[in-house]
C-alpha cells in the first residue's frame, strides 16, 4: 500500500493569503483564504506594495489557522508546494520565502507550482482528470486554451492578445461605478438586464483559439460616452447584459470549437471568471449536445486559493519536481516550463 500525502499549500501571488492542506491530491482537509478585498477596495484595484504588506502581516495567522484546523502536525505533512508565479513579484515573494523558511526548518521537499496549473488541479479536488482534456483558464490576468496530454503536460493552443477576460470585466465595472472585484457585481447586474447593445464579437482569424477583448471594453466605453454627449439615458444592467453576452459568446464558441477539433475526453474551466453564472450556464448548453464531460469546479475554488496549489503540487512531486532554497518568484513565469 502507498502512502498518503498530505501537500501544504501557500498562495500570494495577488490579493489572497491562502495556506491549505490537500490529501493524496484530491482531499481538501483544511482550505484557509485571507482575502484583501475590503483594504484594495478604495482604489478601485489591487495595490502592489499593500498586497505584501498584507501576505507578511496574515501569512502566519493564516499557517497556524490551517493546522488548527486541519487537527495534523508537521510530521504529518510530505512536501510544501508554493507559488512561484506568474502574479505580483513582492506579493509572490513572500509566499515563496515563507515556503522556503518552512522547508528549510522543517525538512520538507520543497515544490515550486505554476499559478496557473493550479487553476487547472483545482477541478482534480472535484473529479479526476481525463486526458486528453481541453482547460478554459479565465481569469483576472490571464485567458488561455490549453490541451494536456497527461499529468503536469500544457500546450497552449489560444491566449489573449490584449487584456484577460476578468481585467475586461474589471475595467467595465469601474466604468459603470461598481466597486473592486468588479467581475461578480457585473455578473450579478447582467442577470438584471437585458441584452439591448450589439457590442462587437472578435473571433480574430478564422481557427485562431486567440482571445481579445480590448475592442469590447473599447466599445463599452464609447457606447456609454456617446449616449451621454446625446443625454441618452442606458440603463448600466443592460450595459452589463450586453457586455457579459459578447464576452461568453466568444469563450463558450471557441470552447466547444477547440475541445471538437481536438477531440478531448473532458473540458474543464478554471480561474475566477469561472465563477460567472452567465459563463457557466452557456458552457453547459453548449456542450450538452456533445458527449464531451464538461467540469466546473465550485466558485470558492475557481477564485485564488491554496488548495489548487496544494493538487498542482501533489503531482508535480509525485512528478519528481523540486525546487532548491535559492527558489526565487517569478512574476512572468510561463506555463509549461
Ligand atoms: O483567478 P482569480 O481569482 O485571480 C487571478 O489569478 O487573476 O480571478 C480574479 C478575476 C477578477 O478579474 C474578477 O473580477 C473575476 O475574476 N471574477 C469574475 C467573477 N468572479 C470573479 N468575473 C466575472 N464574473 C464573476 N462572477
Ligand atoms: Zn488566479
Amino acid at each position: 500500500m502507498t502512502k498518503d500525502t498530505y501537500i501544504l499549500g501557500i498562495e500570494t501571488s495577488c490579493d489572497e493569503t491562502a495556506v491549505a492542506i490537500v490529501k493524496n491530491g484530491h482531499t481538501i482537509i483544511v482550505n484557509v483564504v485571507a482575502s484583501q478585498i475590503e483594504s484594495h477596495k478604495r482604489f478601485g484595484g489591487v495595490v502592489p506594495e499593500i498586497a505584501s504588506r498584507h501576505h507578511v502581516e496574515q501569512m502566519t495567522v493564516v499557517l497556524e489557522e490551517a493546522f488548527r484546523k486541519s487537527e495534523l502536525s508537521w510530521s504529518d505533512i510530505t512536501a510544501i508546494a508554493v507559488t512561484e508565479g506568474p502574479g505580483l513579484v513582492g506579493a509572490l515573494l513572500v509566499g515563496v520565502n515563507t515556503a522556503k523558511a518552512l522547508a528549510f526548518a522543517k525538512q520538507k521537499p520543497l515544490v515550486p507550482v505554476h499559478h496557473i496549473a493550479g487553476h487547472i488541479y483545482a477541478n482534480q479536488l472535484v473529479e479526476s482528470l481525463k486526458f486528453p482534456l481541453l482547460a478554459l483558464i479565465v481569469s483576472g490576468g490571464h485567458t488561455e486554451l490549453v490541451i494536456m496530454k497527461a499529468h503536469g503536460q500544457y500546450e497552449v493552443i489560444g491566449e489573449t492578445r490584449d487584456d484577460a477576460a476578468g481585467e475586461a470585466y474589471d475595467k467595465v465595472a469601474r466604468m459603470l461605478g461598481l466597486a473592486y472585484p468588479g467581475g461578480p457585481k457585473v455578473d450579478q447586474l447582467a442577470h438584471e438586464g437585458s441584452e439591448t447593445i450589439d457590442f462587437p464579437r472578435a473571433w480574430l482569424e478564422p481557427g485562431s483559439y486567440d482571445f481579445s477583448f480590448s475592442g469590447l471594453k473599447s466599445a463599452v466605453i464609447n457606447t456609454v460616452h456617446n449616449a451621454k454627449q446625446r443625454g441618452e439615458d442606458l440603463k448600466p444592467a443592460d450595459i452589463a447584459a450586453s457586455f457579459q453576452a459578447s464576452v461568453v459568446d466568444v469563450l463558450t464558441q471557441k470552447t466547444r470549437q477547440a475541445a471538437l477539433q481536438y477531440n478531448v475526453s473532458q473540458v474543464i474551466v478554471a480561474g475566477g471568471v469561472a465563477a460567472n453564472k452567465g459563463l457557466r450556464t452557456s458552457l453547459k448548453a453548449a456542450f450538452a449536445d456533445t458527449s464531451i464531460p464538461l467540469l466546473i469546479p465550485p466558485i470558492e475554488l475557481c477564485t485564488d486559493n491554496a488548495a489548487m496549489i496544494a493538487a498542482a503540487g501533489t503531482i508535480a512531486y509525485e512528478q519528481g519536481r523540486r525546487a532548491d532554497l535559492d527558489l526565487n518568484a517569478n512574476p512572468s513565469l510561463i506555463l509549461g516550463i
